[in-house]
């Protein structure tokens, strides 16, 4: 994969039902998310309608016509307003495409697009054993800020839930 071969696009409504297709890719691993059963679209427009280009986007990559991943910046604790240079990042490969590089360049890429955002710290919260992300986290510059042990259940396994930010200079 090179930056090349990629397409990066704010997502649209057409594009609802790829986006949650590789949210429920992810489930069955039991590393990414808290969900234990796959998500339907329906589910989903709710949270799809919150994200916006000029505050917090939803960006699809395409390869050769194909979404094969989404990153997209939501509000922390309910978008109360002393939390708006605040926000969690969420970023997900298709199980496909994992291990080419495409969850580093759409997170570094969303990173760089914060300051015109107005996001100065962004969060990244994840499963202790999601070795991916913490691995991609910790080369970013993201700091572990609070770690909730044992606070989940997956497949019968306890599991602690990591909270680590990335603070970002604002805009010039
Ligand atoms: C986490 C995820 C986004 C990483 O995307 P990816 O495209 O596979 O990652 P990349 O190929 O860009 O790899 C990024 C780095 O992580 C490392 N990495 C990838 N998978 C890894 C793993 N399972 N364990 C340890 N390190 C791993 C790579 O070696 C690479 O390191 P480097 O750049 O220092 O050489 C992807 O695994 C994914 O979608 N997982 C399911 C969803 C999820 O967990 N999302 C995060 C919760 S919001």
């Amino acid at each position: 994969m090179t930056p090349g071969d990629l397409t990066v696009r704010d997502a649209t409504d057409a594009d609802l039902p790829a986006v949650v297709e590789i949210y429920n890719q992810s489930i069955p691993g039991g590393w990414s998310t808290a969900d234990t059963a796959p998500v339907a679209v329906a589910d989903r427009v709710e949270w799809f309608r919150k994200f916006h280009p000029a505050r917090r986007p939803l960006w699809v990559a395409e390869i050769g016509g194909e979404i094969v991943a989404w990153v997209g910046l939501t509000s922390f604790y309910a978008g109360r307003p002393a939390y708006d240079a605040t926000a969690e990042i969420s970023l997900y490969v298709g199980t496909a495409h994992h291990g080419r590089g495409l969850g580093r360049f759409l997170k570094e890429r969303m990173i760089a697009h914060c300051p015109a955002l107005g996001v100065t710290t962004l969060l990244s919260m994840h499963f202790d054993h999601n070795a991916a992300t913490k691995h991609l986290n910790d080369s970013l510059g993201f700091v572990a800020l609070g770690h909730l042990t044992e606070i989940a259940v997956v497949n019968g396994v306890k599991r602690g839930l990591v909270i680590s930010a990335l603070r970002i200079a604002p805009a010039g």
